[in-house]
């Protein structure tokens, strides 16, 4: 593979925290690669650096050391305007906890993140539909999160995630508050973002249900980085 089509290019990739207890390193000298279209497992423990590392990705965080190019944007330089841009248009996420907004409808919740873009709703509001289509949801589409499956949330989150169109997918611990069947449901639909949409998706998970759906799987251990499978136990 080219490293032309390096979505993510992580080079000694550090985040140190400073603690009154002293310094804690959440990620320490990460190099890798993704490429373009990959689903890449991300496995650890708890602790391990999953998610410092996704939010890293995501330009929610500042590296302390390192370098880190994400869909050509160096996040270790770039201004905040051009940070605004990243986090809006380059990655979408799904957390653990769903994170949906629980006065607001699944369709709201799906376009909320356009509209804050600056799209209007008109434009906004058929791509959304069309989003909870593929999902299943659409008859959900005028119900409130709290009417709402584990499952259907996070299939909520995901629409929402892509409504930006977003090439970068991070998922941490999209599973985890979910029963076996709707997480598995939810990771065999991040896989798919990335074998029939062309997307990159990295998974941060302790879990196997992305096991067998994966191109890939990266292990963090105390932040530090290597390819292939983790020993967990
Ligand atoms: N905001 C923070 N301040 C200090 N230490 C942190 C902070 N966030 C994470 N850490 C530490 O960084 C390490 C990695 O944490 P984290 O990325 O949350 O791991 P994971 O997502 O794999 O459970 C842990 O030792 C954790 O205690
Ligand atoms: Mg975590």
């Amino acid at each position: 593979m080219s490293s032309g089509s390096a979505v993510v290019a992580a080079t000694d990739l550090t985040r140190v925290y400073h603690t009154r207890g002293g310094d804690v390193a959440g990620v320490h000298g990460a190099t890798f690669r993704i490429m373009a279209g990959q689903v890449v497992l991300l496995k650890g423990a708890s602790g391990s650096g999953k998610s410092t590392l996704l939010s890293l990705l995501a330009g929610l965080d500042t590296p302390t050391g390192g370098e880190l190019i994400v869909a050509g944007c160096d996040l270790r330089r770039a201004s905040q305007a051009d940070l605004t841009h990243f986090r809006r248009r380059t990655v979408g996420m799904v957390f653990q906890s769903f994170n949906l907004m629980p006065t607001m409808t699944v369709l709201e919740n799906v376009c909320l993140p356009a509209l804050l873009a600056g799209d209007a709703l008109p434009v906004v509001r058929p791509r959304a539909m069309a989003h909870l289509d593929w999902l299943g949801l659409s008859h959900r589409a005028a119900h409130l999160p709290e009417e709402l499956s584990g499952g259907e949330m996070q299939r909520t989150a995901i629409a929402r995630a892509l409504i930006n169109d977003p090439p970068v997918i991070l998922a941490d611990e999209p599973t985890g508050n979910l029963d076996s069947v709707s997480g598995q449901a939810v990771a065999d639909y991040l896989a798919e973002l990335g074998r029939h949409f062309g997307r990159t998706v990295l998974i941060a998970t302790h879990g196997a249900l992305a096991d067998h759906l994966a191109d890939r799987t990266l292990c963090i251990k105390d932040g530090q980085m290597s390819e292939g499978a983790c020993d967990l136990s």
